[in-house]
């Protein structure tokens, strides 16, 4: 186990570190963040550059986004990467992509590992070339004893995909006897999905401006908030994630129920609206 204290908690500037305190203090920081990643291609397209250059770009948000959800001890952040419809795209595309990737793996797998940040991968990961496999299967074995937050990298995934692989899966242990049609529940089919070890996300956010959910944890976002922001994916850095952090920190989830029935505490929200106040202020001064 790493139980190294974290390189990134002492670097953070005072501005930083004062943003991160108020955002605790709301005391509502999800506890899974899923985000689709979109806009490289219009970042870059808007500096007259190659496509490439905005997904090269997007690997600082990468790192950015990454070290900022360690530092605030956020559990669990997903990141769609590379869906299976992705692979349509134009080949010297995909390859820069998964050279990008291989890339990023390589180049910060040693950090994150001294950060205490466990790899993850969800999707078919068979389908991408042997060596990012290779680079990936290697950062998930290094830092498989970690504690601290769960990255988990979307490659080459889709909801539907997931949600048809569970389903074979369970008809399997039907056909062998393992399990009857009468066990499978919600909670049991969730088990069977490749996301089976997270809990469900609790804020996905997406950049670009686009609405969609482009076949992203389609099981998995039942009661999950949603964020859009018009900031393209290259741009969208730690302020940016601030802010949706403090959005989320004020919406009242209600699975479902009924507002009164979770309002016996208005006290706190009325708390939490100061200091979403408060953080908005702070953003700003930035
Ligand atoms: C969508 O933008 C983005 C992707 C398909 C890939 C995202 C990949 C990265 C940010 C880099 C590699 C990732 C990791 C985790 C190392 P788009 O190209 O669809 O943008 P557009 O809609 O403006 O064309």
């Amino acid at each position: 186990m790493n139980d190294t204290p974290s390189q990134w908690l002492r670097e953070r500037t005072p501005e930083d570190i004062e943003c991160q305190q108020v955002l605790r203090q709301l005391n509502r920081l999800p506890r899974h963040v899923a985000i689709i990643m979109d806009g490289n291609g219009r970042w870059a397209h808007a500096r007259n550059l190659p496509r490439v250059a905005g997904h090269r770009e997007g690997i600082e948000s990468v790192r950015d986004i990454v070290k900022a959800s360690a530092e605030l001890g956020i559990g669990y952040l997903t990141l769609y990467a590379f869906s299976t419809e992705n692979w349509r795209r134009p080949e010297a595309e995909v390859n820069a992509l998964m050279r990008l990737l291989e890339y990023y793996l390589k180049a910060e797998v040693d950090e994150l590992d001294r950060n205490n940040v466990r790899i993850n991968a969800i999707g078919k990961v068979m389908a991408l070339p042997k060596r990012v496999q290779r680079v990936l299967k290697r950062a998930i074995e290094q830092t498989a004893n970690n504690t601290g937050l769960v990255l988990t990298l979307a490659l080459s995934y889709s909801g539907r995909w997931d949600i048809l692989r569970a389903l074979q899966l369970i008809a399997l242990d039907v056909r062998r006897g393992k399990l009857s049609p009468e066990d499978i529940s919600e909670e049991l089919f969730a088990s069977y999905l490749s996301t089976g070890s997270l809990p469900e996300p609790d804020l996905l956010i997406r950049t670009s401006g686009e609405l969609r959910i482009s076949n992203f944890l389609l099981w998995e976002i039942a009661y999950t908030e949603l964020y859009s922001t018009e900031t393209l994916w290259p741009d969208f850095r730690r302020k940016e994630y601030y802010a949706a952090l403090a959005d989320y920190a004020r919406r009242e989830r209600r699975f479902g129920m009924t507002s009164d029935q979770l309002h016996d505490n208005q006290r706190a929200s009325s708390y939490r609206d100061y200091l979403k106040e408060l953080f908005d202020t702070l953003i700003q001064r930035r």
